[in-house]
Formats: structure tokens, sequence, C-alpha cells
């Protein structure tokens, strides 16, 4: 790997697995200095040390973002431990299927905390020192159904949707302090989460792999090709680059056949 992300520090959210994990680690490879922010203790620290493992810096910061103070600690430790911060991926995310008479309040709450009330907690708490840094770049982890929802995803796309919104509000607002803020769609990615979610309904990874074949290379994404975006838009060969959404999903969301494409 080249080293377009050397002097930067960043910070992932939901970094302990998936295209949160892979965007970290590719990050760190490209020689930035990666903080790593999780629910889950375990599996967030044995991905940091996998990160260390490769030769790059990394730590990992348990927090559980639908909390507020948790979302400031995480930010703080990205200081604390490496003086500065430079970018930011606002990934964590969690896509439960419900249908509008399935979703609950409490389902709706959770959903709107996990995949967008966290990115604005991180990125409030995060905004101040990448200004203090003279600039950065704010990730968001989008999907396609921030833009064109499915009928079993109505939090989840409300949410995607509002994530959207704000990438483009907080890019106005905040270019006078060059601070880039952008928005990717990963496309269908087999990562543990979706798996779980598909074997739940019951479909095999081999059920997924099969549907990917529809899809208009061929293939699902992966969470490399996720992750190249991610570190596209925290170098400084994006530095034009704000208010932008970035597909990586084959086309697919923009392709009639997108309609039948996806389970569920
Ligand atoms: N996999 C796909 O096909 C796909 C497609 C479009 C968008 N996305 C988006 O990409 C992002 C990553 O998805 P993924 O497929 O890697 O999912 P994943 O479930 O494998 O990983 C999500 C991570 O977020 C963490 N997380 C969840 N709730 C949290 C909380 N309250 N506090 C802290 N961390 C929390 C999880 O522990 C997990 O490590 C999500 O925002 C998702 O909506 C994924």
């Amino acid at each position: 790997m080249s080293q377009r992300l050397t002097g930067k520090v960043v910070l992932v959210t939901g970094a302990a697995q998936g295209i949160g994990f892979e965007c970290a680690r590719m990050a760190a490879a490209e020689g930035a200095s990666v903080v790593l922010g999780d629910i889950q203790k375990e599996r967030g620290e044995k991905a940091a040390a996998k990160i260390r493992a490769e030769g790059n810096q990394a730590i990992f910061q348990p927090a559980d973002l639908t909390d507020e103070a948790h979302c400031s600690a995480l930010v703080e430790a990205a200081i604390k431990n490496f003086g500065k911060l430079n970018g930011l991926v606002n990934n964590a995310g969690w896509f439960p299927r419900a249908r509008l008479e399935e979703t609950t309040t409490e389902l709706w709450e959770k959903v709107m905390q996990v995949n967008l009330r966290s990115a604005f907690y991180i990125t409030k708490f995060a905004v101040p020192y990448l200004r203090a840094a003279r600039g950065g770049s704010i990730v968001n982890m989008g999907s396609i159904n921030g833009i064109q929802g499915l009928p079993n995803l109505v939090a989840y796309a409300a949410a995607k949707g509002g994530l959207l919104s704000m990438t483009r509000t907080l890019a106005g607002a905040l270019a006078p302090d060059r601070i880039r803020v952008n928005y990717i769609i990963p496309g269908w990615i087999a990562t543990e989460g979706e798996l779980t979610i598909q074997k739940g309904e019951g479909r095999t990874a081999q059920d997924l792999q099969n549907a990917g074949k529809r899809l208009p290379f061929g293939r699902m994404q992966t969470v490399q090709d996720a992750a190249y975006a991610a570190v596209f838009l925290l170098s400084d060969e994006s530095a034009q680059v704000t208010a932008a959404v970035l597909n990586v999903d084959a086309g697919g969301s923009m392709l009639p056949i997108q309609n039948d494409m996806y389970p569920g």
C-alpha cells in the first residue's frame, strides 16, 4: 500500500468487524493512527490488536454509541492517545428487517440512535478538533436505502435518509472550516451483520452469493470495496470532494434491475 494517510488520526465507529474494521485496517495500512470504537469490547480489542500486528497504529475504545457520554469519550480517546483528529468514519449501524406494521416504537428509536443519532453525537464532538487541525474529513457510511427504501427496512431507510441529509447540510455548514463531509453507499456486502440477518430469514451464505450473481457486475460487494472509497475520502486526494454520494454498488442503486435484486 502507499501511505496516503500518513500523519493523520482517523476514528472509525462500529470498527470491531465488517466494513468498519476494514476501513480502520486499510486507513492504518495507509499510514493513519486509527481509533476503533465499538460496543463489542472483546472483538474490538482483537480488531485493534490485529491492526497493530500488521505493524500499524491502532487503539480500541469501547463505546455504546447510543449513549452521548460514550460518544464524547470515544472522541476524547483519540485526542488523549494521538493528540489530534483529522478524519472520522461514522460507520456503526444496525439494520433489522421490519415492515411498517412490525416497527415498534422501541425498534424505531434504537435504529435511529445507532444509525443516525450516533453520527450526530460523534460529529458534534469531533468537529472542534477537526477545526483545530485546520480541516478534516467526515465519511458517513450510508445505504442504498437512504435514497430508495425497501419495504422491510422502514426505520433503517429513514435513518440512512436522515444521514444523507445531515451529510449535505454539514458539508455546507463546515466548508468554511475546510471540513469535508461525504456519504458512501456500500452496495451489498456479506458482513457478519448482514449474514446474521439473512440467516434469521432462512438464507445461507451461499444463497447470498447466488443472489450476488444477479448484481450488475455479477458479485456482491466486499468490505474492501467500501474501505477503498473511505480511504479516498479521508485522503487529500479528495480535497475538492464534499457533499458527495459515492456509490460503491456496481450501479445497483441506479439501474432498473435494482427492485427485485435484494431478498426480503
Ligand atoms: N453490509 C451491507 O450490505 C451494507 C450495505 C449498506 C450499508 N451498510 C452500512 O455499513 C455499516 C457497517 O455495516 P456492516 O455490514 O459492516 O455491519 P456489521 O453488523 O457487521 O457491523 C456493524 C458494527 O457496528 C457496531 N455497533 C452496532 N451498534 C453499536 C452501538 N450501539 N455502539 C457501538 N457500535 C455499535 C457493531 O458492534 C458492529 O461491529 C452500517 O452503517 C450499515 O448500515 C452495510
